[in-house]
């Protein structure tokens, strides 16, 4: 089991003093949605991904610093979008460069979390309407003594396993047991920090699930129920998704 003792003093923090950083994930080319530019800088209802998704953080009210990977190019601009009254204190916005892959980005926005934070959540620019209630339910439930917090939805398609070539199935395992996970994730910032180090020991690069980086650590990590509006925007379709249901009122 984790080391227990890192958190010996946390049951008794009380409410105050708890600080929590937010990793926003929004390096990534946005190849599948296929618009030729980075997808955080793509607007839905006429507002930027990256924007709306740190306009959400900074709504739930629980996150003192945000730490953003964006492409390196960008930056400055990326840095520009996220510059909310809620992260215009000292080191309450840092933005930093992605990296070749999800895991890199984490990886290198990490190291721009302060160490004073005892929660970092990891959230996908991409999942922009994942709801501020959502984000403080993650954050609580570290707070409430998990190591690790995931919000997850229940699939509605049958999911089967398959072979490599992917011609043949090979199992079915049973729909009732399986999620799809969301984010933001919660994470105790030690646990997170040494699950990276043991996923860039063994040589993995492209691991897209943190939580499944922690786990591999023997940290239990704790489900909790995620929420529709945290899909993540994809493809093309996502988007066309994304603007009808704004549109009609049914995200903010
Ligand atoms: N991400 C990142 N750095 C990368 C790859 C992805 O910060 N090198 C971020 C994305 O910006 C996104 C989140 O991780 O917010 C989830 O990734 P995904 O939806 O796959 O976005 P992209 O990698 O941009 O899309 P695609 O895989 O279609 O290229
Ligand atoms: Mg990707």
């Amino acid at each position: 089991m984790y080391a227990a003792a890192v958190i010996v003093a946390w049951a008794v923090a009380g409410s105050g003093g708890v600080t929590v950083a937010c990793i926003l994930v929004a390096a990534g080319t946005g190849e599948r949605l296929g618009v030729g530019r980075p997808k955080a800088l793509v607007e839905v209802g006429g507002t930027p991904i990256v924007r709306r998704a740190a306009e959400a953080v900074a709504a739930s009210g629980v996150v003192q610093h945000l730490v953003v990977a964006a492409p390196t190019w960008l930056g400055n601009h990326v840095g520009r979008l996220c510059a909310l009254p809620a992260f215009d204190g000292r080191d309450q916005l840092v933005v930093v460069s992605g990296g070749l892959t999800r895991q890199q980005s984490v990886e290198g926005a990490l190291t721009g979390t302060p160490a004073e934070a005892d929660v970092v959540l990891v959230h996908d620019a991409a999942r922009c309407f994942a709801p501020p209630a959502l984000i403080a339910q993650v954050v609580a439930a570290v707070r409430a003594g998990a190591y690790a917090v995931v919000p997850a939805v229940p699939v509605v398609d049958t999911l089967v396993e398959v072979d490599e070539p992917g011609s043949t199935v090979v199992g079915t395992p049973d729909r009732s047991r399986l999620r799809a996970v969301q984010t933001p994730q919660g994470f105790r910032r030690q646990v997170l920090v040494d699950a990276h180090l043991a996923a860039t020991r063994r040589g993995d690069q492209d691991a897209t699930d943190d939580a499944g980086l922690v786990r591999r650590l023997g940290v239990k990590v704790h489900v909790i129920h995620g929420a529709d509006e945290a899909f993540k925007i994809t493809t093309p379709q996502d988007l066309e998704r994304a603007e009808a249901l704004l549109a009609a009122g049914r995200l903010r």
